[in-house]
This record gives C-alpha cells, structure tokens and sequence, in this order.
C-alpha cells in the first residue's frame, strides 16, 4: 500500500544530503573496472567521471583498493559541483607501446573544487620507458609521459597520494590556481631522467606542504609565470633540488616572483637552491624570492645562482642572460656541501642580480680543495649575522 508516510524516510534522507552536503559515490567497479592486473580500465574511469561531473550536488569517484592496469586518461570538466576523486587503489601504467610518447598519464583539465586523495598509489612503470629518452643528447627528443597532470586546475586539494617511477615527471601544475599539495610522497632513482617531482607553470597561490620527493630531476621546479608559491616542510633527495628556472628560454615568459621555501631539507642532491637562467635568453624577471631555514645533508651546490645555465655545452659560453634576478634572500641555510663552493652567485653581466641578502649560512665543507669558499659575479646585495662560506657580496 502506498503512502505518503513510506515516502518521509526519502525526503528525511535527501534533506539531510542537502545539508550536509553528502555527495553520491562513483565507485569504478559498478562501470566495469577490474582490478586484475589485465584489464585495461580507462574507460570504467572514464565513465564513473563523467557521472560524478554531471551530478549536481558534486560527487565522489571512487576507486577501491586493489589493481588497475589505466592507459592514458584525462578527467574534464567544466563539473557541475566539486568532484572528490578517491585512489585507495594502486594505478599501474598500462604498457602499450602506442601510449610510450603521450604527454601524459592521467591529466585532469578545466576543473574546479577538485579533490584527489585517498592514500592510493600511482606506478608510472618508468623503468620501461626511461631507455627511450635521449633528451640528453637529443634536443628535439620527444617527451615521455608524466605521471598526473593538473592544467587549469583552480581552488582544488591534492593529497596523499604516492607516485613511484614516473616515466617524465610526476606531477605537472599547468596553468592552475589556489591549489594545494600535501602529503605528497614521490619516488624514483637518483639516476632516472627528466623525472621533476612538482613541475609549475602559468600557476599562482600553489601551496606544497608536508611531502617527500626522492627523485631523478628537480624536486620542484618553478617556471614561466609561476606567482605565490609557498613550499613548507618538504624533503628532497636524491634528485636536482628546489629549482626557480630554467627561465629565459623563450620569448614573453611572465615573471616569477614571490616564491618562498621554508622548514625544508634537501639530502645528497645535485643542487640544493637554484635559480636558473639560459644564457642566451629571452628577458623576464624573478623575484621576490624567499628561502628560509633549509637543513642540506651533503648538497653538491647548496645556494646557486647559474645564469649561465646551457646544458650539453650547446651555447655560446659568452652569451649572457637577460633574466633580472632580484630580492632574493638566503636566509637560515646550513649543513653541509659535498662541493667547496657552497655559495656561487653567478649573475649575468647584462642584467647583474640585485638585492641578494645572505643572513646566518653556515655551510660546512670537507675536502681535499680546502675550506669551503664562496663565489658572487655580478652580484649585489649583503650579507647578515653568520656567514660560512664567508660572503662574496
Ligand atoms: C581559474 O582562476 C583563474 C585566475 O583567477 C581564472 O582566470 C580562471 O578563469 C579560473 N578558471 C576557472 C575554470 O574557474
Ligand atoms: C622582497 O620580497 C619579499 C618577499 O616576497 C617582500 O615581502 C618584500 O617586500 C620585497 N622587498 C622589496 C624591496 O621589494
């Protein structure tokens, strides 16, 4: 018998969703997904998208513990509520060779109030992929993928997530605004290629908080038009270091400024804090630059500034940088360097950096050179409180 009093429990039920915001969940298992290590599931994500995209209250995608073979996959919106996309599962690159030179793995594109979370695991499988990339000797060689992208990504959280051996980098913020990473663990070989941990560009209020990145490239590295970058309490190494640059080497690149890395540390890496310019280069500016209480653990070059930045010996060593650098401050810096000069402010004589200020670097160096030493050219600005090396400026 039909009454209105069966019905009161669905209204109570979708009042309370209302208020409380309950969002349904897209579970990829009711579109097909099979966590068996053979089917390939971009579709059953695809789909589980769509719909969670589509519903008005927002929703979850859901993708439950287990493992998932994914070819390459984008998520789009516009969505018409925030979308909460939850890995408790492990994504495992499929290994199709047709999918080896995509610019991407898994990209999320022209979303707002995303969330990607939930503890899973991302496994770029780069070991197959890493002998095809001869960057290094090639300049046009072709990009291999990047493990997650996120381009015109606004007001959106991603976090606990872990990427193991992406196949380029492993994640891309392209374009992307007020977001923030935390819980970010990130790993590859020291010796894998071109695998950037946190690549920015075109980005502004981008926050990463509390991660670990053991890679083969930079840990984070800032470009073109990165603005209001906030980096707090991330580990890094092995790999290249926090890294402002390469900047320069195209024409009209916006300027990046007010980047500030605190509480952080970086352990046997390549470079500690860089910032790098071609030389030649196009001309743009980076300034506005804090970095502030940096423990190194045996840093090849800990503080550098290199605008004569030309990998491969492919330019012309008398070319200078038109990259202004200026208001950058080194402050709280020390440990040890596994290289004498543990400050080396190279600067371009066109533009010569301005407003460099050193305060309380203690940088300790043990080597068969000699005591550890400094190097400014074309630098101004000064130094503050403790200085070893002692200051060049
Ligand atoms: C994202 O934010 C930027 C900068 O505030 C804005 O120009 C852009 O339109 C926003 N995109 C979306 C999809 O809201
Ligand atoms: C230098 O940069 C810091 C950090 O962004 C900023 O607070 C300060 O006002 C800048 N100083 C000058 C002289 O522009």
């Amino acid at each position: 018998m039909f009454s209105f009093i069966h019905l009161l429990p669905l209204f109570f039920f979708l009042s309370l969703a209302a208020a409380y915001n309950v969002r349904p969940t897209f579970n990829v298992l009711s579109y097909g997904a099979h966590a068996n290590r053979f089917t390939e599931n971009s579709n059953a994500f695809s789909r589980a998208w769509t719909d969670a995209c589509a519903s008005n209250t927002g929703g979850r995608v859901l993708i439950p513990r287990g493992s998932y073979v994914l070819g390459p996959v984008e998520f789009e919106g516009p969505c018409k509520g925030p979308v909460d996309f939850i890995i408790k599962g492990t994504l495992e690159a499929s290994d199709n060779p047709a999918d080896m030179f995509r610019d991407h793995w898994i990209t999320f594109r022209y979303v707002d109030w995303l969330v990607v979370t939930g503890g899973g695991f991302l496994y770029g499988h780069g070991r197959k992929a890493w002998p095809h990339n001869d960057c290094a000797k090639n300049s046009h060689c072709k990009s291999l993928p990047y493990t997650m992208r996120f381009d015109f990504v606004n007001n959106s959280r991603i976090e606990h997530l872990n990427s193991f051996n992406s196949r380029s980098g492993h994640f891309n913020l392209f374009s992307c605004h007020k977001v923030e990473m935390s819980y970010i663990r990130i790993s590859a070989p020291y010796w894998s290629p071109n695998t950037d941990g946190i690549h920015i560009g075109l980005s502004t209020q981008i926050r990463i908080l509390d991660s670990i990145i053991k890679t083969g490239d930079d840990c984070v590295s800032m470009v073109t038009g990165s603005q209001d970058i906030e980096i707090q309490r991330v580990q890094c190494g092995p790999g290249h270091g926090f890294s402002i640059g390469s900047l320069g080497g195209s024409k009209n690149e916006d300027p990046v400024s007010r980047i500030t890395i605190r509480d952080s540390s970086l352990k046997r890496t390549q470079n500690g804090l860089r910032i790098k310019t071609w030389a030649p280069s196009s001309p743009t500016l980076a300034s506005d630059i804090i970095f502030d209480n940096i423990v190194m653990i045996n840093v090849n070059n800990p503080i550098f500034i290199d605008q004569q930045y030309c990998p491969h010996n492919l330019c012309n060593s008398k070319a200078q940088s038109n990259v202004q650098i200026r208001n950058v401050t080194f402050s709280g810096v020390r440990g040890t360097s596994s290289s004498q000069f543990a400050v080396k402010l190279q600067c371009s004589r066109n533009v010569p950096c301005e407003d460099i200020k050193l305060k309380n670097i203690n940088l300790a160096y043990h080597g068969p050179e000699g005591p550890v030493a400094s190097s400014c050219i074309n630098a101004e600005g000064r130094s503050y409180g403790f200085q070893l090396p002692s200051g060049c400026l």
